[in-house]
This record gives C-alpha cells, structure tokens and sequence, in this order.
C-alpha cells in the first residue's frame, strides 16, 4: 500500500490504516478534514520502455512550504465541488521529500538501487522530458516514480528529516544570492527573516564577508537571527514604512539609504518598503508573494508606480527568481557537506500527528525553522 499525508473529506475512513484517525485541523478559517491514506500502488517495470527514465522513490520523509497553504485551499474547494460528501476523495500533501531508490529505468545510468536522494526542483527545466520546477506537489507518497534529471543524491551525514526540508531553500535561496552577485561589504537585507526562505538565505550569506540585516515581525526571535550572525534585527509591522523604524533611521543617518543587496520573499508586502531604504545601484530579489489565495487577505498593498519611480532614480536592479538550477542545488549540498550550510530545523512529527504537523507548518507563530514529517522509524 502507498501511505500518504493527505487533506480529505470526513468519507475517507476506509482508506485511513489501522492506528490512525481522521483530524481536522484550521486554515485561514477553514476547517481541514487530514489523516494518512493508504491506497493500492501500482506496479513499477524497469524493464518498460514507458519507464526507461524513471526511477521509483520510496521517501524516508516530506514537508511543506507557504506555496501547499494555497494548494490546500484550492483543493480543499475541488474536493468539496467534487459532489457527493459520502464519496472518499483525498489529496496528498508535499512539496519536499527525502527518498531511497528502490529501482531504476533500463536508460537511468546515474542513480542506482539504494541511492538516498532529494527533489531536485531545477527551474527552468534542464532536460526535454521533465517538468521545470518541483519534481512533485505530492511529496508525502511514500511510493512515487519520477523522472531521473528530478533528483539529486545527498551526502550520506545529511539525517532524512533534513534532507527533506532541503530542496526549496537551499536552491531559492543559492539562485536568489548568486544573482544578487554578492561583493565582500555588502549590506545585506532580508525581509520576514523567520520564513523558511530568509532563513536558508541568512545562513548562505554566512560564507561571504557582507552584512546581514533582518526585518521580521516577530520579537520573539530577535536573539535567535542575532546568533545566526545577523548584523541588527528590525521589528516591523508590515504596513508601516521601513524607512521610519527607529534603526533604521539611525542607520541613514551614518551612511546614505544604507542597504546595497535585498532578498524579499514577499514582494506584495515589502517591495515599496525597501526601496526607500536602499543605496544607488542596489541589487534586489524577490521569489514569491503573501496573497497566493482569496483566502490569505492582507490589509495593506503596495504602491507599485511610486516604488518603480524610486527604483529608476535609484539604478536599482530587480531580480525576478524562481527557484534555481542544478548546479545551485549541488552548490548548497556540497556546502552542507562540507559544514558551511546550516539547515534551521524546527520540529519532526511522525505516525498519527498530521494535524500538529500541518498546525505547526501552516498556523504556529512558535515555528522557528522548517517542519518535518517521517515515515522512517514506522519501516
Ligand atoms: N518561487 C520560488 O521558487 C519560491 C521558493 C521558495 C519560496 N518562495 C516564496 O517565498 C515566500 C516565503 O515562503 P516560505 O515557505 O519561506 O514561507 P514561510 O516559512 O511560511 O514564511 C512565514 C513568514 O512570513 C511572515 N509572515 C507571516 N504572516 C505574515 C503577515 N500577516 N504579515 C507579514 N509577514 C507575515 C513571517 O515572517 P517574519 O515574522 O519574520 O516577518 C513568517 O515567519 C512565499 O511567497 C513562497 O511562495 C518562492
């Protein structure tokens, strides 16, 4: 049987295993019916011509991003569009993994039986026949064939709750940092410094002899971001300007709109906030957006022209990223490896705790660092 996380409605129950339960847990108000799923799998041939690039994973664990919050919303609205509530219908859940090879396609000559690997989310696509960007949305399968360009091989000293909390950050945030083109004595600014993003992009600038300055909501974690080497933490609330936080005043004050690089998760909150903090020539990146559903409302927006008109006066350069290729993934692998990349792990949930793991990756303003589930001491 393949397992999986998945969010569902309440007539799954025959799929659920023995030793687990439905839950329900809360998103943006809505309340999600999850549980582990257990449905037939089907047979994977090696020999098949269908399969020659193929390889088949059994994952060791997964986890979510922000991107699964409107993933779940949408499919939670198919599922209940879907009809008849006394019909099982289910969704699985998981944009990261960490896997074993259990068998590969007559044409695979790089990965072999046994290979421990991660999803290699490589963006735009490397090879004719894979999909550019996630190799899965559907992480969780604990069964899943995938083609062979959209995996990579970690180190063996990488545990698999980590690997599976790897992809996503550490290519973002590898792509995001080499196209800023970081200069020794940069001054750095990363924006909603405890998301996942900001948190690999702050421990990936450690290498480099720059300054790292965080904007966060959070107080709580103003030591936390200080010990990772942040240089000064600004506690924001998002609909005020950057420019009149108490710090940062002071900076301006010692040297002109004082930020040279800017790495931005959320565009949508904190695009027209930094440009009026940045220096002539800066650099500035951005992978993603707070509002990806009606469901995730914010109450404040940004005034794109008014922004625009600063960044031409500026000479500020705007990098648009999405992910990041093969050789960032290997790039931060390899960094890893060698002690040079850290990864912020929060909390590894395992057998029947879907809901506090969902809870704790989508709801929890405790969260520090990535979460993960694992299959692995249930095999
Ligand atoms: N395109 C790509 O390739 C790619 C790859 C990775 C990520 N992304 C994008 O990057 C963004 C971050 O993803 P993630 O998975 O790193 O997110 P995450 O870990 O879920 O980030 C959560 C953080 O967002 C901030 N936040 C939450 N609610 C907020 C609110 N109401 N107002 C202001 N800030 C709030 C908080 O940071 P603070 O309190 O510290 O401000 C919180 O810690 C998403 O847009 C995602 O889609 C895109």
């Amino acid at each position: 049987m393949n397992r999986q996380v998945a969010i569902c409605n309440d007539a799954i129950q025959q799929y659920i295993p023995d030793n687990h339960t439905l839950q329900h847990f809360s998103l943006h108000a809505t309340t999600v019916p999850c549980g582990m799923v257990a449905t037939p799998f089907k047979a994977f041939d090696p020999q098949s011509d269908r399969y020659a690039d193929y390889v088949l994973l059994k994952k060791k664990a997964f986890s979510c991003n922000y991107r699964d919050k409107s993933i779940l919303l949408d499919r939670l609205e198919r599922l209940e569009e879907l009809g008849l509530k006394s019909q099982p219908k289910f969704y699985a859940l998981g944009s990261e993994f960490s896997a074993e090879i259990i068998s590969t396609g007559k044409n695979v000559k790089t990965l072999s039986e046994g290979d421990r690997v991660i999803g290699n989310g490589n963006y735009p696509s490397e090879h004719p026949d894979a999909r550019p960007g996630l190799p899965s949305n559907n992480g969780s399968k604990e069964f899943e064939v995938l083609h062979y360009s959209k995996v990579i091989k970690i180190p063996d000293t990488m545990p698999w709750d980590v690997a599976a909390c790897f992809t996503i950050g550490a290519q973002t945030s590898y792509s995001m940092i080499r196209k800023l083109q970081i200069q020794p004595g940069d001054k750095v600014l990363v924006t909603s410094a405890t998301s996942n993003t900001s948190l690999f992009a702050i421990n990936a600038l450690k290498k480099f002899n720059v300054e790292v300055y965080a904007v966060t909501t959070r107080d709580t974690f103003e030591n936390r971001l200080l010990d990772m080497g942040v240089r000064d933490v600004f506690v924001v609330k998002p609909e005020t300007p950057l420019i009149e936080h108490p710090k940062i005043i002071q900076n301006i004050k010692s040297s002109q709109r004082p930020f040279s690089a800017v790495i931005d998760p959320f565009f949508d909150i904190y695009f027209e906030k930094v440009v009026d903090v940045m220096g002539m020539g800066a650099r500035y990146t951005t992978c993603g957006l707070y509002h990806q559903h009606l469901k995730m409302k914010k109450d404040y927006d940004n005034n794109l022209s008014t922004a625009l008109a600063k960044v031409l006066l500026m000479n500020i350069t705007i990098f648009g990223n999405c992910l990041g290729s093969t050789q960032d993934l290997q790039n931060a692998l390899d960094d890893y490896q060698n002690g040079v990349l850290q990864v912020t792990m929060d909390e590894t949930f395992s057998g029947d705790e879907v809901e506090a793991f969902f809870d704790r990756t989508f709801n929890s303003k405790a969260r520090f660092g990535k979460v993960s589930f694992t299959y692995n001491q249930y095999v």
